[in-house]
């Protein structure tokens, strides 16, 4: 037997969106569609994400945090199957959108900590500076200037934080993280990571450097780090990307125990996965090796 509440006006839900709301305490997320209302559990089975904050296409929406979709009809997770979300009974009666009591998943130990459930921090990563949003879902207990563990599309990087989710709150919170703030480092971490880092980068800066010139690439590498994760270098170049580049130097990271040395323009940021470094002929994840 449906036990129907109302949780907002029909109007509140926007045509080809979704929106977040709460019954009993418990998230839920409803999407308008083609003129069909949907409703499913609200928080994404990955990483708790809300995904009334996802962006909606047909019967598919994508979860703001990591990309994953679902079916808005069956809750079917098409990028993980084995991960489903719940579909709710869900009607609209005299103007208010309802949802059905009977059919709300178990109650989610995940709080409403924000908009869409991710903290945000303003970090700053890499040699060059830059200075990034990055987000986790489960709150990360730290300060200005606190050193991070950060996973971005590079792979394990080191951050520094410069603003925690509550210098933040007053900002536009809608902006999907450039990565994600893992946890705090250890000072003997930081200690042992970045001296590897200052003594490697010049040695491949000068060995990728000369492999370039004998075969007359015109690219000027000019900074360089090696990653967290020691599997990875970064360096970065002024000049035209070459597509030929990064499989030259490949041989140059294995001589140093990295798996991979990518190669990335000196003045663009690096871009999220899929994008390469937008230049001609670099495909996805930069002009890698
Ligand atoms: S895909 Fe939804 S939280 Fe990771």
């Amino acid at each position: 037997m449906p036990d129907w509440v109302s949780i907002a006006e029909e109007s509140a839900i926007a045509a080809d969106a979704g929106a977040k709301f709460f019954v009993d305490d418990i998230e839920v997320a409803v999407f308008r569609s083609g003129g069909d209302l949907y409703a499913i559990e609200g928080r994404c089975p990955h990483k708790g994400a809300s995904l009334g904050n996802g962006a909606v296409e047909g019967c598919i929406v994508t979860c703001p945090w990591h990309d994953w979709k679902f079916d808005l009809k069956t809750g079917a997770g098409l990028t993980n199957p084995s991960s489903p979300v719940a579909t709710l009974g869900v009607r609209v009666n005299e103007g208010s959108v309802q949802i059905d009591r009977e059919t709300l998943p178990q109650k989610t130990s995940l709080a409403a900590n924000d908009l869409d459930g991710i903290h945000r921090y303003l970090v700053r990563y890499g040699s060059l500076g830059w200075v990034g949003v990055f987000g986790n879902v489960d709150r990360v207990e730290c300060q200005h200037r606190d050193r991070v563990i950060l996973q971005t599309h590079r792979g394990q990087e080191l951050g520094e934080i410069l603003s925690t989710p509550e210098d933040l709150a007053a900002q536009n919170n809608s902006d999907k993280p450039g990565g994600e703030v893992v946890r705090l480092a250890t000072t003997d971490e930081v200690t042992s990571h970045e001296p590897r880092s200052r003594e490697l980068s010049p040695l491949l800066i000068e060995e990728c450097s000369g492999i370039l010139a004998e075969s007359d690439i015109d690219l000027a590498i000019v900074d360089g780090e090696v990653l967290f994760d020691g599997e990875s270098a970064v360096l970065y170049f002024l000049g035209d990307s070459n597509p030929d580049a990064g499989p030259l130097v490949t041989d140059v990271a294995k001589r140093h125990g990295l798996c991979r040395i990518e190669l990335y323009p000196f003045i663009d940021p690096p871009k999220p996965e899929g994008g390469g470094c937008g230049k001609e002929g670099c495909g996805g994840g930069g002009c890698h090796s």
